[in-house]
């Protein structure tokens, strides 16, 4: 059989293409690490010299890494003297208040070990839990999630639930399934400093970093439980799951526990990845190799870490896999948002 020069070259270039990533992803690492980009923002056109003056870094070391960044595209360089972070890079890689701040997703290198769990899951069946997937698991997720997170939860996403900003400044009680380490929390205490909140997560990791978070808080519990054990209290007047549904191995039982704790007018705020049944739909998203491999590596294995696991994954909850789940858990009303978020659509869910 003759080979295909061309499409050779093709799966040569995209499997080596894929290396490049984990390369230079290292070099995003330590530029996050040491402070890079955060010097370089606003500086114009530099040499490694002025960086070295800049940050008391070996000269060297930075006129090599400077290049790697002007090889990926990160940076404009002049002949590979001078080089610039403008000031659209710095908002991605420099700046850690905005919306599209991706630098602290690299903070946190994924621990080689943990590729040995996943390949001995690949024979049981069996998935690591977040708290198997690699110390610094939970930090990574937070680096994920916060930017879009503080942009959008409270000044966006809760004015689009019918009722429920009036409700939170009456003060009530918030409960928030597979909560994490706490960050969407902490910015919905800070706004609404009359609410109880009450978190729930089985990652013990992520649990031990928010009860950090609150020490000291009255109106925060942390519970180190899964949604499927939230008590049956039927008083909760806001419910969120945020980003969490497809990582549990069995959402059905959370959901049925939320139906109960939740009160016959309280809301259900469901933030979920957004996801089409249509493989052709999913292709349109640019980031669908990363979503499928963070599925493998981190979602999908949490839903399969129990004997009994569903197993959805990150793409695996998409809105009609999501009404039909909540319907067959007893609510009877279900809406769907779609906020400006690129990765996510919020329902607002009800009894
Ligand atoms: C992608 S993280 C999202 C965390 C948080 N909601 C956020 O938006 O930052 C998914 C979380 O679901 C948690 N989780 C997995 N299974 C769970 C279960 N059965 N009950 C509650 N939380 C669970 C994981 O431990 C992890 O913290």
């Amino acid at each position: 059989m003759g080979v295909d020069g061309d499409l050779l070259k093709q799966y040569t270039m995209a499997t080596w293409g894929y290396k490049q990533g984990e390369s230079v992803s290292l070099m995003i690492h330590l530029g996050v690490r040491l402070g890079l980009y955060e010097a370089l923002d606003g500086a114009g056109p530099v040499t490694a010299g002025d960086l070295a003056a800049a940050t008391g870094l070996h000269e060297r070391w930075l006129r090599e890494w400077l290049r790697s960044q002007a090889a990926a595209e990160l940076m404009v360089s002049d002949e590979g003297e001078t080089f610039e972070l403008q000031a659209e890079a710095a908002m991605v890689l420099a700046r850690k208040g905005t919306p599209t701040y991706a630098g602290g997703v690299f903070s946190h290198l994924r621990n080689p070990k943990v590729a040995d769990g996943l390949a001995e899951a690949f024979q049981t069946g069996l998935g690591l839990t977040y708290d198997g997937q690699g110390e610094g698991s939970e930090q990574h997720v937070e680096a994920m999630l916060a930017p879009m997170a503080r942009a959008l939860l409270v000044p966006r996403v809760i004015p689009a639930l019918d009722g429920v900003a009036d409700r939170l400044v009456a003060g009530a009680k918030v409960v928030d399934v597979g909560c994490g380490t706490g960050l969407a929390l902490e910015l919905m205490a800070a706004a609404w400093p009359d609410c109880t909140f009450e978190g729930y997560d089985v990652s013990e990791r992520a649990v031990s970093v928010a009860r950090d978070r609150f020490d000291g808080v009255d109106n925060v519990t942390i519970h180190l439980a899964g949604g499927e054990d939230v008590p049956p209290t039927a008083d909760v007047d806001l419910m969120m799951t945020l980003d969490c549904l497809h990582d549990m191995p069995r959402p059905d039982l959370a959901m049925g526990a939320i139906r109960a704790a939740i009160s016959d007018d309280g809301t259900w705020l469901v933030k979920e990845i957004k996801s089409s049944p249509e493989w052709s739909k999913n292709l349109r998203n640019p980031m669908l190799a990363m979503m499928y491999s963070t599925s493998v590596a981190s979602c999908m294995s949490s839903a399969m870490s129990s004997e009994d696991g569903l197993g959805l994954g990150t793409l695996g909850m998409n809105p009609a896999v999501l009404e039909s789940m909540v319907t067959d858990a007893g609510f009877t009303r279900f809406s769907m948002h779609d906020l400006d978020d690129p990765t996510n659509l919020y329902y607002e869910v009800r009894p």
